[in-house]
């Protein structure tokens, strides 16, 4: 039997809301392919996703796609917010065109802070620490929500196509709820899918790493994005491909455009049922709809469509916290900030919850828990690059050959290591970050 380093119990969790949602596994099958794939998607901490396949497909074909994400600027920034960034860092080194947004509606809407409050801690505590973290904000677009006209134009637009019972459904609003609270999911979805417009790269697949509680927003860019196609292309009852349009203006116009995109991608024996607003391609196979949805989508806009293709995501688990529950800015002991001294974050370790036995004598004996341990967590997800150093700790550990007292402290050498290289990228960072905002 091999110990695979990656389970653990928490990883069972995640595999049942998973199943519950309808979100993919995000399997060996699909990363493998990745150049260099990073280590939170080699180690299973990416657990999910919906229509990755467009991305990986973008990539492989060498074609352009963009990634979108946002941090709402609520608190101080910890190792779990840390994550994204990471993910980012990534898919920029693969050819992603970046997207960050700064959610400051949301902030202002859910969690009472003023825009000038939201700033103030997104300058100082995100933006910051993304730059000293490796991202360079010239070579992407960070953008704050609430200055963004075309977000919010988008936000406002969007809307037309869902209505309250759905909002009611996704997010169990209530009569009580104020409307920017009501409106804030709808401006991410302005972040989700403006990205897809013309002026700012025009359609193609675009990405969206964020932690599984934000999959309610994606479920909704989804919806939104494919509610506002002009064309569908489906599998028929009688197993064939059909292209259909789903609008009833300019519908002989539509037939026609994608008639000639069709023939133009090599299918051949197209069946026109124009009464249907129909298409049927014989020649087709299933494995080519999503080909054809993206042509089709490209001449959306000129009928006056936007052509956006669903938003694909991929879905992280968050880091437990140091006590145990989760890692959260309102518990300062469970969390270790990106702020924080090597002492301080030395002390949160070495108080840590671990996988160690109850007596030195009984974990040499039967040896320690790493998969339910808060330790190897930190090592697993940012401390040690390096599989097979990984591996190794973690079978001295089940082999009751490593201590606890000594496994914490080589974390909080690691983590020391990393926070002092970070505050003095940080320290830079703040004094060039003014010039980077636009
Ligand atoms: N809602 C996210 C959060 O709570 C922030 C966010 C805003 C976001 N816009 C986004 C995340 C777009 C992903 C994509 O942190
Ligand atoms: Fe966790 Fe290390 Fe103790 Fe194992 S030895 S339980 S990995 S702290």
């Amino acid at each position: 039997m091999k110990i695979d380093p990656w389970s653990s119990t928490t990883y069972q969790d995640y595999a049942r809301l998973r199943d519950e949602f309808g979100i993919q596994e995000f399997s060996e099958d699909l990363w493998k392919h990745l150049p260099h794939p990073h280590r939170l998607l080699r180690r299973g901490v990416v657990f999910g996703h919906r229509g990755f396949e467009l991305i990986l497909n973008a990539i492989q074909k060498k074609r352009p796609w963009a990634i979108l994400t946002g941090l709402m600027p609520s608190g101080r920034m910890h190792l779990g917010h840390k994550m994204v960034i990471d993910e980012v860092l990534y898919y920029q080194s693969l050819g992603a065109d970046i997207f960050i947004a700064v959610a400051d509606i949301e902030a202002f809407a859910t969690r009472g802070f003023t825009l000038e409050e939201a700033k103030e801690l997104a300058v100082n505590e995100y933006i910051a620490n993304y730059i000293a973290l490796g991202l360079d904000p010239k070579q992407c677009h960070l953008y704050f929500q609430s200055r963004h006209q075309d977000v919010k134009d988008l936000a406002f637009l969007l809307g037309k196509k869902v209505n309250w019972s759905q909002m009611v459904a996704t997010y169990g609003f209530e009569g009580t709820t104020n409307m920017a609270h009501i409106f804030s999911p709808l401006v991410q979805t302005g972040d989700i899918l403006h990205v897809q417009l013309e002026k700012y790269g025009g359609i193609r697949p675009t990405l969206v790493p964020v932690g599984v509680d934000q999959d309610p927003h994606i479920r909704l860019s989804r919806d939104i994005a494919q509610a506002h196609r002009l064309y569908n292309v489906t599998v028929t009852k009688d197993n064939k491909i059909g292209v259909f349009v789903k609008v009833d203006t300019q519908v002989k116009e539509l037939l026609d455009a994608a008639e000639k995109t069709l023939k133009k991608l090599q299918f051949t024996d197209l069946k026109r049922i124009t009464d249907y607003k129909a298409i049927y391609i014989n020649t087709a196979k299933e494995a080519d709809i999503p080909g054809i949805d993206e042509a089709l989508a490209c001449i959306e806009p000129s009928f006056h469509g936007y052509g956006f293709l669903q938003p694909s995501s991929t879905y992280h688990r968050f880091i437990t916290g140091l006590t145990g529950e989760k890692m959260s800015s309102s518990k300062p002991e469970s969390a270790i900030f990106l702020t924080d001294t090597p002492q301080e974050a030395k002390k949160k370790i070495m108080n840590a919850k671990t996988g160690g036995a109850a007596t030195l004598d009984e974990q040499k004996k039967s040896g320690g828990k790493p998969d339910d341990c808060m330790v190897y967590e930190l090592f697993l997800y940012h401390l040690i690059e390096d599989d097979d150093e990984l591996q190794s700790i973690y079978e001295s550990c089940k082999k009751g050959e490593l201590m606890c007292g000594a496994c914490k402290k080589h974390a909080a050498e690691e983590m020391e290591k990393f926070l002092r290289d970070l505050q003095q990228k940080r320290t830079k960072a703040l004094n060039q970050i003014q010039e980077y905002l636009h």
